[in-house]
C-alpha cells in the first residue's frame, strides 16, 4: 500500500499519517483536543449543536468516494487528520532548491518562514466559523442549514490540518501556536483574527454565499499555491483541503444563482421591467440586484486585501526557499526561479493608475490576486446568465481592483467600482451607491427568517437545482433537537 492510503478511524483523532506510531504528536493533539471542542462549542455555530445533521465525514483521501454521508451531532464530528497520497520521488518544483528531492522534514533555514504561513492560514480557518456562528438561526431551508454546518465542521477539520503540522514539525513553539489558534477570537478588539476580511461581520445569508464564494475562494487560492511547497507535509495537507474547498465555492456560487433567479422570476411576475427600480422590486420580498451588487463591492474588496501588498518581498523568499508557489506552478510553463522576469501590474501612484513591469518575484502577491480575479469572473458571468435569461438587461460586475481597498497600492485611493478616480469628497457623497448602507442591511435582515420545513425555501431564494447525496426534496436535512 502506498503511503497514506489508509485512514484508522478507531482511536480519538481519525487519520491516516500513523498517529499510533507517534506516541509525542498523538499526546499533544489529545491535549489539545478538550481545548478545541470547548472552541467549538463556545465559538462554533450557535443552537443546533444537539441536532442531527446530515453530514459528509471525509474516510478516504483518493479521489473515488473519500466521503461517507451520515446524520451526526456537530460536536461528535469526526474531525481527522488526512494528508493527500504521498507522490514518489517528488521534487521541489521552483525557487533556488529546484530538482532537488521535496522536504520530509522542515529546513532549519526557512524554520520560521514556514511556521508564520502555517499560523496565517490555520488562523483563518476558525475565524470563519466564528464569522458565521449565527447564521444558523435565519437558514432559508434546511438544505442550506445543512450546508452552512458542513462548511463549518470542514473548516474546523481545516484548522485540525494546520495544528498537526505545527505540532508535528514545531516541537513546543508549534503547540504554542496551536494554542493561540483557539485563543484569538474573529472581531475580538483585545484578541483578533490575523487577517481583516476575517474581522469583518457575516450579518446574513447573502453575506454568507458571498463570502463563501469570494472570501473561500482566497482560500483555495493560498491552499494551491501552498500545495505546490517543497515542504512535502504541507503539499499534501493542502491538496486533501482543497477536496473541499471545493464544496465551500459551491455553496456560494449556487446560494447567489438561486437568489438571482429567485428576484428574477419575482420580477417577472410582478411585470417589473426595471431591475433597479429597488423600491418596486424589494415589496415583493426579494433581494433587488443592486442591493446584490454593493454587497458584491464590499466582499469582493474585502477579500482582495488578503493578497496583501502588490509588491511583496516575502512573497519572493517564500517563493525562492520554494514554500509556496503559484497558483498551478506545475502547469506554467517557464524556468519556475523568475529571477529576470517581469510581470505586468498595476499600481497607484501619485494619485493615478499607471500599468508598468515589475519584477516577476516580488509580484507573486499581483499574480496570484489576478488568477483569482479571473476565477471570480467566470463565476460573475454565470450569474449573469440567469438574470439575461430572464430578458434583463441588468449586468453584475465585479468591481475595479483599486476600489475600497485597505493594503496595498491602492489603500485609501478615491476610486470607484467602475475604475473611475473621484475626489475623496466625491467618493463619500457617493458611497452608499457604491457599498451597502444601513437601510440595505436592515432590509435584507428583514427578510432573514429560520425555515425548518423540510422541502420548503424562503421567498427570496430558490429551491436549489440538485439534493446533497441524491436525496430527495423533502428530505429533513437536519433534525432540530427541540
Ligand atoms: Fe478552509
Ligand atoms: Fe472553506
Amino acid at each position: 500500500m502506498p503511503d497514506g492510503t489508509i485512514v484508522d478511524y478507531d482511536g480519538l483523532i481519525p487519520n491516516n499519517v500513523g498517529l499510533n506510531a507517534d506516541a509525542r504528536l498523538r499526546k499533544a493533539l489529545e491535549t489539545w483536543h478538550p481545548g478545541y471542542i470547548d472552541w467549538w462549542k463556545g465559538s462554533g455555530p450557535v443552537g443546533f449543536q444537539d441536532s442531527l445533521v446530515y453530514l459528509r465525514t471525509a474516510v478516504g483521501v483518493d479521489t473515488e468516494g473519500w466521503a461517507r454521508f451520515g446524520f451526526v451531532k456537530m460536536p461528535d464530528y469526526r474531525w481527522g487528520i488526512l494528508l493527500a497520497p504521498a507522490v514518489a520521488d517528488r521534487r521541489i518544483g521552483f525557487g533556488v532548491h529546484q530538482g532537488e528531492p521535496a522536504w520530509q522534514e522542515v529546513p532549519g533555514e526557512y524554520r520560521a518562514m514556514l511556521r508564520r504561513l502555517l499560523v496565517i492560514q490555520g488562523d483563518t480557518e476558525p475565524a470563519s466559523v466564528e464569522q458565521q456562528r449565527h447564521l444558523g438561526a435565519t437558514a432559508p431551508s434546511l438544505y442550506d442549514l445543512r450546508n452552512l454546518f458542513q462548511v463549518n465542521v470542514e473548516e474546523g477539520r481545516h484548522l485540525w490540518a494546520m495544528v498537526y503540522l505545527l505540532q508535528k514539525y514545531f516541537g513546543r513553539d508549534g503547540r504554542e501556536e496551536a494554542e493561540d489558534l483557539l485563543r484569538r477570537r474573529s472581531g475580538d478588539p483585545d484578541a483578533p483574527r490575523m487577517l481583516g476580511a476575517f474581522n469583518e461581520a457575516t450579518p446574513d445569508w447573502l453575506s454568507f454565499f458571498l463570502f463563501t464564494f469570494f472570501t473561500d475562494r482566497d482560500g483555495k487560492m493560498q491552499l494551491a499555491a501552498l500545495a505546490q511547497s517543497g515542504f512535502d507535509p504541507l503539499s499534501r495537507t493542502c491538496r486533501f483541503m482543497l477536496t473541499e474547498e471545493a464544496h465551500h465555492m459551491f455553496v456560494g456560487d449556487s446560494g447567489i444563482q438561486r437568489i438571482v433567479q429567485r428576484t428574477c422570476e419575482a420580477m417577472r411576475a410582478a411585470g417589473i421591467d426595471d431591475p433597479a427600480d429597488s423600491g418596486r422590486v424589494r415589496a415583493l420580498g426579494v433581494i433587488d440586484l443592486p442591493t446584490l451588487q454593493r454587497k458584491m463591492n464590499l466582499h469582493f474588496s474585502l477579500t482582495l486585501d488578503l493578497f496583501g501588498n502588490e509588491i511583496s518581498t516575502n512573497a519572493a523568499n517564500a517563493y525562492n526557499a520554494g514554500l509556496k508557489g503559484r497558483y498551478r506552478e506545475d502547469k506554467i510553463e517557464d524556468d519556475h526561479r523568475l529571477l529576470d522576469a517581469t510581470y505586468q501590474a498595476l499600481r497607484w501612484r501619485d494619485g493615478t493608475m499607471v500599468t508598468e513591469p515589475a519584477p516577476a518575484l516580488s509580484a507573486l502577491n499581483l499574480r496570484l490576486r489576478d488568477d483569482y480575479v479571473a476565477e471570480c469572473e467566470h463565476g460573475v458571468a454565470r450569474w449573469n446568465k440567469g438574470i439575461a435569461a430572464h430578458g434583463y438587461g441588468f449586468r453584475l460586475t465585479l468591481p475595479h481592483v483599486g476600489f475600497n481597498r485597505r493594503i496595498g497600492d491602492f489603500a485609501g485611493a478615491p476610486i470607484a467600482p467602475d475604475g473611475t478616480v473621484l475626489s475623496p469628497a466625491a467618493w463619500q457623497a457617493r458611497r452608499d451607491g457604491f457599498l451597502p448602507s444601513a437601510e440595505d442591511g436592515a432590509y435584507v435582515a428583514s427578510l432573514m427568517r429560520l425555515v425548518a420545513e423540510p422541502g420548503h425555501y424562503a421567498g427570496w431564494i430558490a429551491p436549489p437545482r440538485a439534493e446533497i447525496d441524491n436525496k430527495p426534496g423533502d428530505f429533513e436535512y437536519v433534525r432540530i433537537a427541540g
